[in-house]
């Protein structure tokens, strides 16, 4: 077997690195116009291709700041190719800032026959020369995401196996044109399941995932985990605290997740913001049990929701969402180090 030769597995640590570096995590900003425009919908915003454009403006010109405190940013594909206001390309406009611009390369859900409303994504046929294409544009990672549901039979042998084995195909192909994926296998946290089922069930398809990218030779250093933490389904009765989460997170993933994985970095998945910082402080400061990997955030809705509420839509309110979008930045930086005091 062929790992990506040296120079590329350097190329590749070295991009892994800077995104978790310390005290930094990433913004994913990804969401496709359909979902972008529910959450505009939210706030009063109209959803259009030039008001899509602006919020993102709006992100990248928060304030210098934001560099120290997020390494990277997920974009989805219009965003790479768009500009700011004074006809500066955005990507040059998150370089500047040295932050890393990176991609979501996951196209589709299409259901799995013969399963309970499980699914995959589409988007490995043309995916090397998509990879090729964007890292000459300025991207250097990449984002794929699968979703897990837990219900009575599921997720399923069926949807685990091929979620990561689409994970893993993924991230070879990802590596062989120079972008550092993360992998993201999401247990989502839909459902009445309690905290016990969730960790096992995280257990299980961090398991099969690693399973299959030792199958599919991924060079695991130049690799990220993107995972949820492990908490009670949004319908659960009992309550737990942050320790109990942080607890059972930080078990699940040494049981399952390669010391050579240089750095877990949380989704939201539907956490309010407070949450997923409170979580994430306190996973951080857990000693349940060992911890090799750096564990930070790669926030989408916990990161914006203020930010995108105070501006709804609105010229006159951009520095007021601004000063929100640092704030959750800065909070959530405070966190990944075990720093914060709500
Ligand atoms: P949330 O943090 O809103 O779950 O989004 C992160 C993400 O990129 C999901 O794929």
């Amino acid at each position: 077997f062929e790992y990506p030769n040296a120079e590329l597995q350097k190329e590749l640590t070295g991009i892994a690195n800077a995104l978790i570096a310390p005290g930094k995590g990433i913004l994913a900003i990804d969401e496709p116009p359909g979902t972008l425009g529910l959450r505009f919908a939210a706030v009063g915003a109209e959803n259009t291709e030039d008001n899509r454009r602006k919020y993102r403006q709006l992100l990248f010109t928060t304030s210098p700041q934001l560099g120290k405190m997020i390494s990277g940013v997920i974009l989805f594909h219009n965003t790479v190719y768009q500009k700011a206001d004074d006809g500066t390309p955005f990507v040059e406009l998150i370089t500047g800032q040295g932050i890393i611009p990176g991609i979501k390369v996951d196209k589709a859900f299409v259901p799995l026959m013969g399963s309970e409303g499980e699914n995959t994504a589409q988007g490995l046929d043309d995916l090397a020369q998509r990879c090729a294409q964007y890292k000459k544009s300025g991207c250097h990672f990449a984002k794929w995401r699968s979703a897990l549901k837990i219900g009575t039979n599921t997720p399923s042998y069926q949807a685990i196996i091929e979620n990561a084995n689409v994970l893993a195909r993924y991230a070879s192909i990802c590596q062989m044109n120079g972008l550092v994926p993360i992998v993201e296998p999401d247990v989502l946290m839909d459902g009445e399941h309690d905290l016990e089922r969730c960790q096992k069930v995280t257990e299980t398809v961090l398991a099969f995932t690693y399973k299959a990218l030792q199958d599919h030779h991924v060079f695991l250093e130049g690799t990220l985990l993107k995972t949820n933490m492990v908490t009670p389904g949004k319908s659960c009765t009992i309550l737990v605290t942050p320790e109990e989460i942080a607890a059972a997170t930080v078990t699940a993933l040494s049981r399952t997740v390669p010391a050579a994985v240089p750095g877990v970095v949380f989704l939201s998945g539907g956490q309010s913001e407070e949450e997923a910082t409170v979580n994430l402080n306190a996973i951080n400061r857990c000693t349940a049990a060992r911890k090799p990997w750096a564990l930070s955030f790669s926030y989408g809705r916990a990161l914006q929701a203020s930010c995108r509420k105070a501006w709804a839509g609105k010229e006159e309110n951009v520095q007021r969402a601004q000063v929100e979008l640092l704030q959750r930045a800065a909070a959530n930086s405070l966190a990944s180090r075990g720093r914060y005091d709500p």
